[in-house]
């Protein structure tokens, strides 16, 4: 029996969005009220890794993901395996020495490499590497930014997470979504050095799902028109300069003022969705007031549809920060594996040496509210791999 197998590796919860998409003008095909931009982290510390199979004798289309059989059944899913089948079958109708492979079943198995418990599984990676693998599989000759309006009918922001770096999800108008894909603004090369501390923060129920909490604040909320028509159009614009221009300053201050105004707008729905609890304030707060401390804008927070905060900077002002991070959350997991006792020292030392010029108060319990730190980079996108998840029969090995 002919098994045809392909793996590949995708950034998970990466496309950590700067400029937020929220609201669809079509909620079939995924198409937004607004364009935006993420940052795509790196894979050393969250990735999945998916392996897909295809053969003649499998007798349906099958997902294991995390050692678990779960179903295809959606219709997300199945407008994704339908185009990625779709554009086989061309390619098998132009080339008769092609393996007609198209109309065979698929096997996909999905692992992500840290704990599902963190809060950071994200349909956006798992979307981007099924999507990836199974293109590599079928050998499709389409450009990454195709590849991304197939991912984008998977879940929408998991179209960014096809390419690395820094990506913007360009809107587009027409009714079929044709226009409606993502394109890479810089790579990671051009701007390698901006880094991410994500603190994940522990939720005491479940987020509103982000399908309905878009639904509800298009329906109801004024402010959100206000904010796709004049706000998000100009602030995208600046946002991609200040990308190019390497400005962090003014990245800085586009990506907070976004996230507050996204918040905002999940605040004046109605009836209102909160994603911030009090932790991701206090950590809104915190931020203002290292900035202000340095006289400078030096790090910058994002939230996306929940509490967890990523706040981005550059590696030359990392001592600034961690001497205040390190003071607060060296109790929570997530340093040690990424620095020695030795680096963890002098951040202790700095913060030591400025504390009494410090005139805002810390607030020693914020830890509390914090599970982990995850301590992270700009990255690349999905990424080639030999490991395989699946065997010569193509099933999972495990
Ligand atoms: O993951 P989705 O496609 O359901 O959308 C989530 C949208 C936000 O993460 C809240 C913002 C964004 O731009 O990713």
């Amino acid at each position: 029996m002919t098994v045809y197998t392909a793996s590949t590796t995708a950034p998970v919860n990466i496309a950590v969005s700067t400029l937020k998409y929220w609201g669809k003008r079509d909620k079939q095909l995924n198409l937004p009220t607004n364009s935006s931009i993420s940052v795509t982290l790196a894979q050393d510390d969250l990735r999945t890794l998916t392996s897909v199979a295809t053969s003649s004798e499998f007798p349906e289309d099958k997902l294991w993901l995390n050692g678990k059989e779960e179903s295809l059944a959606s219709e997300r899913t199945q407008n994704c395996l339908k185009d990625l089948r779709n554009l086989r079958q061309e390619l098998e109708s132009k080339d008769d020495s092609l393996p007609k492979i198209s109309n065979w079943k698929l096997h996909i198995v999905s692992e992500n490499n840290f704990p599902t418990a963190a809060g950071l599984a994200s349909s956006a990676a798992g979307f981007a590497a099924l999507v990836v693998a199974i293109a590599k599989l079928y050998k499709l000759p389409q450009p990454t930014s195709e590849i991304s309006k197939i991912a984008r009918k998977g879940s929408g922001s998991a179209c960014r997470s096809v390419f690395g770096g820094y990506v913007a999800w360009e809107m587009g108008e027409k009714e079929d979504g044709s226009d409606s894909k993502a394109v890479e603004v810089a790579p990671l090369s051009h701007w390698s050095n901006l880094k991410a501390a994500i603190l994940v923060v522990s939720a005491d129920k479940k987020d509103t799902p982000s399908t309905s909490g878009m639904q509800t604040t298009v329906q109801t909320s004024d402010l959100f028109q206000w904010r796709i028509k004049e706000v998000v159009p100009k602030r995208f614009e600046e946002m991609k300069k200040s990308i190019l221009d390497k400005d962090f300053t003014k990245f800085a201050d586009l990506t907070m003022k976004d996230s507050n105004s996204f918040h905002a707008t999940c605040l004046d729905s109605y009836p209102p969705i909160f994603y911030l609890n009090d932790t991701s304030k206090k950590i809104i707060k915190l931020v203002h007031s290292i900035n202000e401390f340095y006289g400078k804008t030096v790090a910058a927070y994002t939230f996306d549809a929940g509490p967890n905060a990523v706040i981005y900077y550059e590696d030359q002002n990392e001592s600034k920060i961690f001497s205040f991070l390190y003071k607060l959350f060296s109790k929570v997991e997530g340093w040690e594996s990424k620095y020695s006792q030795e680096t963890l020292g002098a951040f202790e030392q700095q913060f030591d040496s400025i504390k009494e010029k410090i005139q805002f108060q810390l607030d020693d319990e914020l830890y509390k509210g914090v599970n982990r730190i995850i301590l992270t980079k700009v990255g690349d996108g999905p990424q080639d791999t030999k490991e395989s998840l699946v065997n010569a029969e193509g099933y999972p090995k495990a």
